[in-house]
């Protein structure tokens, strides 16, 4: 039998931070790196996604280079993994389309990501005055072409996090659908499951009632992949805990401490409660000046990478169009396909 197809996207947002490297990116290397030779390991810069946002086009285009320089530096290889630019293959769009021709509106309405954007969107003073110029049909429409980027390769797992559960469901919901409605065999797109991962949230470090962002408007409460060490040591240092004795793992009342033995466990490979056992008896300044060390071993290998390669434009856009041919030639189960399909 044939192996899995493991699918999922990133948008182009730029350079990253740490929570992106520990919360997904290091995971699509594990996935890759673990992958059996019959399974397809597929990896988009979903830039069409970044369209529902305004974007200037130069700086967009920079941060599509950007992370592409950024999934190679830490580690997903393009002659090991499909890895491309969403808007390098039109069948995305194309498949968009036609399953927005499937999709009923009010499945996209109850999308919780939407009713947050309507949400923002309606006037204070009267709940029923929306500024429409907040909403775009994109911001609409956007599961649909999420699900075509899944479906185009009749993926069957998709890593992403449990924020993304309803859209995988909608995807799921189109194949079936799709099958019932198109294929006689009933069984065109495989129904993809949602590979959960032991999920690393990663907490600013100024206000750990929140999760690291690029969005917060203090650049100190994220550490980015292109800091110095001497900025990893400088943030790190500023990061708030508390002033309780002792080192403990506890997530509810001492979330500082606790994001930083995370973020030690998880340069480490290491249990988070044993991580703490061994600093029961420390100083918060002990643990930061270790934390700090250790971000900067994790990153500084990947930092140089990603600077060297931003210098290489040919060769980024030579394996750009390398993933973008090899994205277009996944044909899985082709003869049998056609075979099924039944226009009457
Ligand atoms: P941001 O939240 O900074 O806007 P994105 O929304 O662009 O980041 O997220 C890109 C990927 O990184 C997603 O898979 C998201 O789940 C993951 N991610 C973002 N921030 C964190 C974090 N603080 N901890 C863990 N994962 C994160
Ligand atoms: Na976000």
């Amino acid at each position: 039998s044939k192996g899995r197809v493991i699918f999922s996207g990133i948008q182009p947002t730029g350079i990253v931070h740490l929570g992106n490297y520990l919360g997904a990116l290091s995971n699509w290397v594990t996935l890759q790196n673990e992958a059996g030779p019959q399974d397809d390991i597929i990896f988009s810069i979903v830039g069409w996604h970044a369209l529902t946002l305004p974007q200037n086009p130069k700086a967009l285009s920079a941060s599509r280079a950007d992370m592409f320089a950024t999934l190679l530096a830490f580690g997903i290889d393009p002659h090991k993994s499909v890895v491309f630019h969403q808007d390098d293959n039109q069948c995305h769009v194309e498949l968009s389309w036609i399953l927005s021709c499937i999709t009923p509106v009010g499945k996209l309405q109850r999308m919780t990501t939407w009713k947050s954007r309507l949400a923002t969107s309606r006037n204070a003073n009267d709940e029923s005055e929306v500024d429409e110029s907040m909403l775009n049909t994109g911001l609409f429409t956007y599961p649909v072409l999420q699900a075509a980027d899944i479906l185009a390769y009749r993926a069957t797992h998709v890593p992403v996090g449990e924020d993304q559960t309803q859209h995988l469901e909608l995807s799921r919901e189109l194949a079936r659908s799709f099958n019932l409605a198109f294929d006689r065999r009933k069984r065109f797109f495989p129904s993809p499951s949602q590979l959960i991962t032991p999920c690393k949230r990663v907490l600013s470090l100024k206000d750990p009632s929140s999760k690291m962002s690029k969005s917060a408007p203090d650049a100190s409460s994220r550490i980015m992949l292109t800091d110095s060490g001497a900025q990893i040591e400088r943030k790190i240092k500023g990061a708030v805990t508390d002033s309780i004795q002792g080192i403990t793992y506890d997530p509810v009342n001492r979330p500082g401490i606790s994001n930083l033995l995370t973020l030690l466990a998880a340069c480490e490979d290491a249990e988070v409660d044993q991580v703490a056992l061994r600093y029961e008896r420390k100083s918060n300044a002990h643990l930061k000046k270790d934390v700090a060390e250790a971000l900067e071993n994790l990153l500084k290998g990947p930092r140089g990478e990603f600077e060297r390669l931003r210098q290489d434009p040919e060769y980024l856009s030579t394996m750009a169009k390398l993933g973008a041919e090899k994205a277009k030639t996944i044909r899985r189960d082709g003869g049998e396909l056609e075979a099924s399909f039944d226009f009457e």
